[in-house]
């Protein structure tokens, strides 16, 4: 049974944004953020209640109020964020009233509290990913008291609907559906930072598509770790996807990120029958070795992994796969690494994201024995990095050629190819074009290929 924030609590985190409004005029604010769509929906929603208190966005550390909004799933995006966040004593050197939060994963981890208030003087609050609501509260009290908030605060497994956002793209949105994570992967932060699953209720999830297919956008992606674990009142995942995909309207329904234990027939079926469903699948298989997986607690064996693959692809034709890899996990040997590129050559990935294991304090995985050399480990990255390059590049020159329909989804760095477009399977294209088309469905040609996307013409 899902648990909500009340309406009281709201109601006061919206009295503290009308007392912070009330408090200061032309105040700027700048949200920087870390890791993944998960973050950047959250950002979105911290941004809504920063406008409601009367900051303007702005875009730099400069800002009088800066929120990192972090991630932890490697060392090198912890490390990233912690140089940010040394940085920022020069701004605040500069601009002394500057209020610095820490917000995200890493606000959320054991012991992360007691490090701020010993080493990086320059935070003023931490608020973690299962209290961000709180942010108008913790502003407040900023600016009311001077006094840095750094509380030893509970995850809260509750959810607060109903917070204001500011969406990034007018033709696109997130909807995150769910929060937390339940799977505790051996390696992985995630479950001891966002806490335990937690579902929203379909009406308030289907209530939110509608109102944003109604407001032209085109593009929603359903968020969650773990999107097919959904459980909503009445409702599972393939349900809930079929629904968000029935309204009226043009536009294409993505989500991100399935766990192979929970992709069931049901959903793949689902997607099968629903048009406005993106034919892609991000399906995680992480090592190609059950031995692995199984010391990963991944809870699925190479073999069940492939026989999912075969039933989508042959459920639904021109299905894009990609995938998350780890290699180096604790005690793969070279056997259980060749298991991987062997699984990769069978599947044949569109596109695979590829991680050195990268042990994280708390986890299990973090304190099993690792014999492999940080050399060998990425001697096998490059050589499953190079595999897939080759299969991608095989892949996606097969495409050249070919006319398909694609979202324009704005401008890019690509130089003369100015915009890019996702395609119904959600690959990307770049191409030359009038900025204005962005959030038009266009008929593009492909007219090249690389390893990570194409090129292509407006038709
Ligand atoms: N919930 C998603 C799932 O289960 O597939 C993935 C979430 S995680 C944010 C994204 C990817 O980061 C994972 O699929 C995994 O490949 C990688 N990852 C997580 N923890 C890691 C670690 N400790 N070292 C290296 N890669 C890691
Ligand atoms: Fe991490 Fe596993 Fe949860 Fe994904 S399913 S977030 S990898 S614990
Ligand atoms: Fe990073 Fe947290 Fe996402 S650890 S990858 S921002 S869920």
């Amino acid at each position: 049974m899902t648990a909500f924030v009340s309406e009281n609590e709201l109601e006061y985190q919206r009295e503290c944004m009308r007392r912070v409004r009330a408090m200061q005029s032309g105040a700027t604010a700048f949200v920087d953020t870390y890791g993944c769509q998960q973050n950047e929906a959250d950002s979105e929603r911290m941004r809504g209640m920063l406008r409601e208190m009367g900051y303007t966005l702005a875009p730099d550390e400069r800002a009088d109020l800066v929120i990192i909004n972090t991630c932890a799933v490697r060392e090198h995006a912890e490390q990233r964020a912690l140089g940010n966040i040394g940085h920022m004593v020069h701004y605040k050197r500069e601009n002394p009233a500057q209020k610095i939060i820490l917000a995200g994963c890493m606000a959320g981890e054991p012991g992360a509290r007691e490090r701020v208030r010993r080493s990086y003087r320059q935070v003023d609050a931490v608020l973690d990913t299962t209290n961000f609501w709180r942010l108008p509260e913790t502003v407040l009290h900023l600016l009311e008291t001077g006094e840095r908030s750094i509380p030893d605060t509970e995850p809260d497994s509750r959810i607060a609907e109903g917070l204001p956002v500011v969406r990034t793209h007018p033709h696109k949105a997130y909807v995150s559906i769910m929060y937390g994570c339940n799977n505790f992967c051996t390696y992985c932060i995630v479950p001891h930072v966002r806490g335990r699953e937690r579902s929203r209720c379909p009406q308030d999830v289907l209530g939110e598509v509608e109102a944003l297919v109604k407001d032209g956008c085109r593009d929603i992606m359903l968020l969650g770790q773990n999107v097919n674990s959904y459980a909503g009142e009445g409702m599972d995942f393939a349900e809930l996807l079929g629904a968000a995909a029935s309204f009226d309207g043009d536009y294409v329904v993505r989500f991100m990120t399935s766990h192979p234990k929970d992709c069931t027939h049901k959903l793949i079926d689902t997607i099968a029958a629903c048009p406005k469903v993106e034919r892609h699948i991000h399906l995680p298989v992480q090592s190609g070795s059950s031995r692995i997986l199984k010391a990963m607690n991944r809870r699925y064996t190479r073999e069940s992994y492939l026989e999912l693959v075969d039933y989508a692809r042959s459920k639904i034709p021109g299905l894009v796969l990609t995938s998350d890899v780890i290699v180096g996990f604790p005690g793969e040997t070279e056997q259980d690494f060749e298991d991987t590129l062997s699984l990769v050559r069978e599947v044949r990935y569109d596109s695979l994201f590829t991680f050195i294991f990268s042990p994280r304090e708390g986890t299990p995985a973090a304190a099993m024995d690792d014999p492999t050399t940080r050399e060998e480990k990425s001697e096998r990255f490059a050589r499953l990095t190079d595999l897939q390059n080759e299969i991608s590049m095989e892949i996606h020159s097969e495409a050249v050629g070919r006319t398909v329909r694609a979202l324009i989804d704005g401008e890019s760095r690509g130089g003369e190819l100015n915009l890019a477009a996702r395609t119904q399977e959600g690959r990307l294209i770049n191409l030359a074009g009038d900025p204005s088309l962005t959030g038009q469905f266009r008929d593009v040609e492909i007219t090249g290929a690389t390893t990570w996307s194409f090129i292509g013409r407006l038709k």
